[in-house]
């Protein structure tokens, strides 16, 4: 892996859909690593960006425009708003949140198409496509309701069948419907625009076996895909709401989704530095990439973008693509219809966005592992660990001060076997936390916060400083909540602005260096806040509230 320091480094977190609003399956798998992540590069001295927007075409936008009557552009706008503001509630921060609609956008996906084109890589081909009579339209995807062609299941979208997983071509349901009207589609042929995909299975295979630093869970599977035959993709939709693909004959026809989103990463990019008068292009080119995704996403991610990337030419490709699994609702697959499910803005009218975040980065793993949401461990977490361990120290340590010495924080003493045993801990837990980040190792990160956390309770227990008076380990007691300030940063921003300003210390935690959390940065004499609690317990009965709502 890298080690982190002054470098240039794009941090995307994969788009959110323009027509459902953020639940905490997304936040598991990709924002709050992808914020984590960010929010410690940019502590340890790194030109950092974290990147996103909404992922604004496509059918499904569609469809649900025209069942609101409004229009397309007027949803996304909506759903960019909502998604805007929910990520921010929960602390996830992003250097630019655009749209895949922005003209950014388009301009560098009709470039993108235009490259591939003169380089050979695009192919058309008549296809077969329904045709409503009555609406005078195509129907792709999910305009085209019928029974899936594998295990015959009734009521299947055109693209994926919900009972088996299997995806299809929508001329390949069985008794198809129009969506819209419920008739009887035609076939009628439509020219399609293809990207031979087929053409970079040995470049894919080399990259995947060169790149150390993709996951090797992720692809021994992909090279098994690989090794099946790749198939040549097509990238065009007979519909209004898209990128149209930019040549007079394509006739109005749109480039299909997936062409166009991945596309937001560099063209965001592009934009955020353009306004910040840097050279965009440059700056990608010399940076690490990565792309936080979910499990779901895989084949587009080490497929599709890499390949588009690939046949360009001239944008570098991602260095790390960290994907992690579904979110499970105690223990069950999360299910919107079924209310097996959290939405982001429901949970935080419950429980402060650091619970949230807390919770869900000492449960998520680096892997595709399922993880499990558990309300009773939720509460056990956030009240042995987020209160008792970390809140408590923290609290007496403020709370002595201010009682013991006016709120000034006192001159050491001699420094025992105890005090020195401390004082190296202070000083090698920056290190020790960073690596795992740096590693993407989120969850072992924490940890080692955690049990830092747990060595400083036991310190203070052992000097009884509220017996003894002892100014030194007061003074150091300070020190380390300083460190734990700093080092929860990354993890629980909110309450780590919130014990920045109880240390009375100027300026913001996110301008501080990772690096100092080893330093001696408090003086004796430095004069602090009065303690304010910084985490409350969760109690039975909110928990008791939260299982209620599940389906019995
Ligand atoms: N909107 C897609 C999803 O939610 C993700 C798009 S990520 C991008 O599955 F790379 F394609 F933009
Ligand atoms: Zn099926």
């Amino acid at each position: 892996m890298f080690h982190f320091k002054e470098e240039k480094i794009v941090v995307t977190s994969a788009l959110p859909y323009a027509n459902g609003e953020i639940h905490l399956g997304h936040v598991v798998s990709t924002y709050l690593p992808a914020d984590i992540f960010t929010r410690f590069l940019k502590l340890n001295g790194n030109k950092a960006f974290h990147i996103c927007g909404t992922d604004d075409f496509g059918v499904p936008v569609l469809i649900k425009a025209e069942k609101e009557g409004k229009k397309p552009a007027e949803l996304v706008k909506e759903f960019w708003e909502k998604d805007k503001k929910d990520l921010k509630s929960a602390g996830i921060d992003f250097d630019v949140f655009s749209q895949t609609s922005s003209e950014e956008n388009i301009e560098l996906v009709q470039y993108f198409f235009q490259e591939l084109n003169k380089k050979g890589f695009i192919f058309t081909q008549q296809v077969e496509q329904y045709y409503c009579q009555n609406d005078k339209k195509f129907l792709p995807d999910r305009y085209v309701i019928g029974n899936c062609p594998f295990c015959g299941k009734e009521n299947q979208y055109g693209d994926v069948c919900e009972n088996c997983g299997r995806t299809y071509a929508a001329t390949d349901l069985k008794d198809p419907k129009c969506a819209i009207d419920g008739s009887v589609p035609i076939r009628k042929k439509s020219l399609h625009y293809f990207f031979k995909l087929s053409k970079f299975d040995k470049k894919l295979k080399d990259w995947m076996e060169n790149n150390k630093n993709l996951q090797p869970e992720v692809t021994n599977y992909l090279l098994q895909w690989i090794k099946e035959g790749l198939r040549d993709w097509d990238i065009t939709r007979d519909i209004s709401w898209g990128v149209k693909i930019p040549l007079k004959e394509a006739d109005g026809k749109v480039l299909y989704g997936w062409f166009d989103n991945h596309l937001g990463y560099i063209s965001f990019t592009l934009k955020l530095l353009k306004d910040k008068k840097i050279d965009g292009k440059k700056f990608w080119n010399d940076a690490k990439i990565y792309h936080f995704i979910g499990k779901d996403i895989v084949y587009h991610h080490y497929l599709f973008l890499p390949a588009m990337r690939m046949g360009e030419g001239s944008f570098k490709l991602p260095d790390v693509l960290p994907v992690r699994g579904h979110l499970l609702l105690q223990g069950h697959k999360f299910s919107k219809s079924r209310g097996v499910y959290i939405g982001l803005r429901e949970f935080l009218e419950s429980f402060p966005a650091d619970y949230l975040r807390y919770y869900l980065a000492s449960i998520t793993p680096y892997d595709q592992s399922e993880i499990n949401f558990n309300w009773d461990e939720f509460q056990a977490k956030i009240n042995n660990e987020l209160v008792a361990t970390l809140g408590n120290f923290i609290h007496r340590a403020i709370s002595f001060i201010n009682s013991t010495f006016e709120g000034e924080v006192p001159k050491p003493k001699e420094y025992d076997d105890l005090d020195n045993e401390f004082i190296k801990k202070i000083g090698g837990i920056g290190k020790e936390v960073g690596d795992e980040i740096e590693k993407n190792e989120i969850q072992r990160g924490l940890k080692k916060i955690l049990e830092f956390g747990a060595f400083c309770n036991q310190y203070f227990q052992k000097k009884e400083p509220w017996k003894t008076k002892d100014p030194t380990s007061l003074y150091l007691s300070i020190k380390a909540v300083r460190a734990l300030a700093i080092l929860l940063y990354p993890y629980v921003p909110f309450a780590s602005e919130k014990l920045w300003k109880q240390l009375n210390f100027k300026g913001e935690v996110s301008d501080q260096k990772w690096d100092s959390i080893s330093e001696i940065k408090i003086r004796p004499k430095h004069k602090i806040q009065k303690a304010e609690i910084l985490f409350r317990k969760v109690e039975d009965e909110e928990i008791k509230i939260q299982k209620d709502k599940l389906p019995k």
